[in-house]
């Protein structure tokens, strides 16, 4: 495995990607991280980060220099290059403005990390600081016109130190450095894929578990999914699933989950009808957030009276994610530190008094996916677009009533028919239908109309923090007009959502 010390850069998810993409383990640790513990996850080799503080800096984040005695090869990137240089006897310069974006990146030795890397060469700048004088035993190994030490290494104690950002794909060649440094540096072998992490992860959950009885909360999305999936193969009967249809769920969408889970891999399974109880206290509501409110405490009441018939249940089971437990303890903490909620069980465990199992903490979205593959899972869940948990009531704009959510059923459906004939159901981050609170005038026949309005929603992301609306066919659009026009009475008007996140966002509430 491969240690990567988090000095805080907004980068440092990619370096973990970039070694993982390489077949080869990897843990994203914070800097105070002690040497015992760093020595019992006993790494191949150990990368430190960028981050966004200049070392001088009081309070800037330090690991322990005792990292450079163990004898594992070290790869300083950016901040983590100034803080081997500073704590080996070097000296860091404060620069006078920023680097920031693409440079020349001419190689001076085509060894080490730089084996196979062209001459000339391209990287991916982003610093303030840079390297003054080198620690004895160090030497340069790359420039650009205006970084004089872009790279440099010990060869001897087998550091290496990179002033560029090798982990972004503005540096072309920077999956090979990294897979030098892997590789030839650390002698990392190609042993992390999906099938060694379900085996090993197995393993570990019977471990903790024991013989005893653990609950999980499905909601039918890739995570949960395959967090049941796994627990499943790992302790069969001890585990519990609890899905609670909240009433504001897609057409089908608890009816598919029952047939995968209690038909196909006879999991146990509770399924809890509670979408009067949730409708009941959505009435009269019309602010986006009490909803989202509302919805959040009714899933909790309703999953904690269901979990407390299944007796001698000791452990709650979360598909939470690695970028979520990376994120809840960043160094700075700052905005992006506070913990997703949006499992809506986040209230559970302590109210519950139930220790958390999470199995695929390590493991990032497109991982999950491999993995849920892996497991069998079908196509349709492992590709799943991502889905609200407060789930249509944040699509109908204003009151939800049963009214309003058949007609949105409906309109959803015939949507998402034509997006996936169309073959672009997978290319598109989320594609959904909104109801409207407006009416306006139609005709239909001879008959004046006057219903509602209905918008398309389709964007492209990557990870939703900005998206771009889907250039749709004309086509596409035109026909799902006309067939939800034709087939879905209450609404008689469609319009198609062009805007982008920021400044707008993927929901309309
Ligand atoms: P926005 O609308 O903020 O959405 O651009 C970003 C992503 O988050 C989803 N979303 C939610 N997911 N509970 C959830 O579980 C919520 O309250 C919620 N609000 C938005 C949204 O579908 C998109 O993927």
């Amino acid at each position: 495995m491969i240690l990567i010390v988090d000095f805080g850069s907004q980068y440092n998810q990619l370096i973990a990607r970039r070694v993982r993409e390489h077949h080869v383990y990897c843990q994203i640790e914070p800097p105070d991280l002690p040497l015992e513990k760093i020595r019992a996850l006993n790494p191949e080799g150990i990368i430190l980060s960028g981050g966004p503080a200049s070392i001088y800096e009081s309070g800037s984040p330090k690991a322990d220099p005792g990292i450079f005695k163990l004898g594992i090869p070290v790869l300083g990137i950016c901040y983590g290059l100034h803080f081997m240089a500073d704590a080996l006897g070097g000296e860091v310069i404060p620069a006078n403005k920023r680097e920031y974006g693409f440079a020349e990146l001419r190689i001076l030795k085509p060894e080490g990390i730089f084996a196979g890397v062209h001459q000339d060469s391209r990287c991916w700048m982003s610093h303030g600081d840079s390297i003054g004088r080198l620690p004895k035993g160090f030497r340069i190994t790359a420039t650009t016109p205006s970084t004089r030490v872009a790279a440099a290494e010990d060869p001897k104690r087998r550091f290496y130190g990179l002033q560029f950002h090798p982990e972004v794909v503005h540096t072309p060649e920077g999956k090979r450095m990294l897979g030098n440094f892997l590789f030839d540096v650390c002698r990392c072998k190609r042993s992390w894929t999906m099938k060694s992490f379900a085996r090993d992860t197995i393993a570990e959950i019977r471990e903790e578990v024991g013989d005893k009885k653990v609950i999980l909360g499905l909601s039918g999305g890739v995570d949960s999914s395959v967090a049941a999936i796994l627990l499943h193969q790992a302790i069969s009967e001890q585990l519990t699933c609890v899905f609670v249809d909240n009433g504001v769920l897609r057409h089908g969408e608890a009816e598919r989950v029952q047939e995968v889970f209690r038909s196909h891999y006879r999991v146990k399974l509770r399924f809890v009808r509670a979408g009067r109880e949730f409708l009941k206290k959505l009435k009269g509501v019309e602010d986006p957030e009490r909803k989202r409110k509302i919805i959040g405490r009714t899933f909790i009441d309703v999953f904690d009276r269901e979990a407390r018939k299944i007796k001698g249940a000791e452990f709650l089971a979360q598909g939470t994610l690695y970028p979520d437990l990376i994120e809840s303890r960043s160094v700075f903490g700052g905005p992006s530190a506070v913990i997703k909620s949006h499992h809506n069980v986040g209230g559970l465990p302590k109210r519950m008094k139930l220790r958390l199992v999470e199995p695929l903490k390590h493991l990032f979205k497109d991982e999950v996916r491999l993995l849920g593959k892996e497991l069998g899972l079908p196509e349709e869940m492992i590709w799943r677009q991502p889905f609200p948990g407060p789930g249509l009531a944040i699509r109908i704009i204003g009151e939800v009533t049963e009214r309003r959510l058949s007609v949105l059923r409906k309109c959803d459906v015939i949507f998402l028919e034509e997006i996936r004939s169309a073959g672009l159901y997978r290319k598109l981050w989320q594609s959904f239908t909104v109801l409207l609170p407006v009416k306006s005038v139609g005709i239909m026949g001879d008959q004046r109309t006057y219903e509602n309005i209905l918008a398309l929603r389709a964007v492209t992301s990557d990870d939703a923090m900005t998206a771009d609306w889907a250039r749709l066919p004309h086509d596409l659009l035109g026909k799902v007009s006309n067939r939800i026009i034709n087939e879905v009475r209450g609404v008689n008007r469609v319009v198609y959502d062009i805007s982008s996140k920021p400044p707008s966002t993927i929901e309309w509430e």
